[in-house]
């Protein structure tokens, strides 16, 4: 990637023409110094290669620095303070929502809906939507390729009202089927609910087809963005999506903030989540009124700096460009797949690159993927081990568990190598 031929300025100056994609690439190497974290030097001198970034993203310093302005020096609580520092703070927080508004293309910015994370996003629209529309003996259909997150909250609404829950099968080669979902569309399911991505084998479904195909038979349609929100442009409005969730943390952001996007007379219909404190607009002692949305599923006092935070992150990758992002990701993906391919032994999980996000997951035989990943640390390397909270995909696969490569706008085919050169390390150790 840093085979670069020139240098365009732009808000961020952090993208070349480059020669491998013979189209606008990233500034990977201007871009690197943005991210303190990047410069730390592991065991015995070597630098960090962190290549987990699907289970969380290192910051930038402009994330790091919009937290830190916020607590030294308008610290105050939000949307009930009238002075100045509580209204500095309510602004820069209404601010990060319209600027994660405008981040997808969504019509309002009432249909942002602050949350912790895409968990709790996924669990209020479980927990508020299905449990006003979610009857007994009503389907679901979600997939074989889901974490957990996307998987358990439908497993409780399904106890406890009597729905069915119906799994879009995977592909041997990563994709979902997609003849198998036309006849799942048959039973008329009243949601659907689906990956955009998959944190395991890297697949990016056709999302807009699948939700047109979906609402044609009258579902509901929640998309889970948690790994395509912070690689790729997801636009709400083209996606036609009733429910877009995604985390803060995965796309430069800090933890403990996430969003759930919702169309707006979905959201108005539904009843509250949880209650008390920015939620209510009166309250009486033996009722209340809910507040106007998106407030309205926002109890309690909100993760202030965590919100703002994200709007520099929204900022930070508005300034790199979606597209340029992806392209950066799926150049280094398919570096990294073709040099994994070339390891004997080496058996990589999910769709050609072309297909595919920053995601890579693999196995090496004669080696557990816990050993890897702890011999791989040795050499300053950061991947994940493991079922990747995405178990039933890998009993799908016939795996206990995987190791897997995630990668992100700083990542480089130099990094690539130093994984790959350590994987062989690990394999003489083992005599594999
Ligand atoms: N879904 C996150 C991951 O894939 C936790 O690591």
């Amino acid at each position: 990637m840093t085979r670069d031929t020139g240098c365009v300025k732009t808000g961020a100056t952090r993208v070349t023409f480059g020669m491998r994609l013979g189209t606008i690439m990233l500034d990977v190497t201007a871009i690197r110094r943005d991210f303190p974290i990047l410069s730390q030097l592991h065991h015995d001198g070597v630098p960090l290669v962190y290549l987990d970034n699907a289970a969380t993203s290192q910051k930038p310093e402009a994330v790091i620095r919009a937290i830190e302005n916020y607590y030294r020096d308008y610290n105050a609580n939000i949307h009930r303070g009238i002075h100045k520092l509580a209204e500095e703070a309510t602004a820069a927080y209404e601010g990060a929502r319209e600027r994660v508004r405008a981040f997808i293309n969504a019509a309002s910015s009432r249909e942002i809906v602050f949350t912790r994370n895409t968990t709790e996003a996924i669990n209020l629209v479980a927990y508020t939507w299905g449990r006003v529309n979610i009857r007994a003996g009503d389907v679901i259909v979600l997939t074989e390729m889901e974490h957990h997150s996307n998987l358990v909250p439908w497993h409780m609404l399904a106890a406890e009202t009597g729905a069915h829950l119906e799994f879009i099968p995977v592909t041997d080669d990563g994709y979902l089927d997609l003849g198998a979902f036309d006849r799942l569309l048959e039973l008329h399911p009243r949601l659907v609910a689906f990956t955009h991505m998959s944190n395991v084998l890297g697949t990016i479904n056709p999302a807009a087809e699948m939700v047109a195909r979906a609402h044609a038979a009258g579902a509901v349609v929640l998309v889970d963005g948690a790994q395509s929100v912070p690689h790729l442009p997801v636009d709400v409005r083209a996606l036609d999506c009733d429910f877009l969730a995604f985390s803060g943390h995965k796309m430069c952001g800090p933890t403990g903030i996430g969003v759930l996007y919702g169309k707006r007379a979905l959201l108005e219909a539904m009843p509250p989540f949880l209650g008390g404190g920015d939620m209510i607009k009166r309250v009486y002692l033996r009722e209340f009124r809910p507040n106007d949305l998106p407030w309205k599923f926002e109890a309690g006092t909100p993760a202030i700096a965590e919100g703002i935070g994200l709007g520099a992150a929204v900022d930070y990758l508005t300034g790199l460009g979606m597209a340029e992002v992806h392209a950066h990701e799926q150049a280094i993906v398919s570096y990294a797949l073709d040099r994994l391919h070339e390891i004997k032994g080496a058996h990589v999980y999910g769709p050609p690159a072309r297909d595919r996000g920053g995601v890579a997951a693999f196995s090496i035989d004669g080696i557990h993927p816990h050993d890897l990943a702890q011999l791989l640390d040795r050499d300053g390397i950061a991947i994940r081990a493991g079922h990747h909270c995405a178990m039933p995909l890998h009993d799908r696969l016939g795996l206990v568990a995987t190791a897997r490569a995630s990668f992100y706008v700083y990542n480089t085919e130099e990094e690539v190598d130093r994984l790959i050169l350590s994987l062989y390390r690990a394999m003489d150790l083992f005599g594999v």
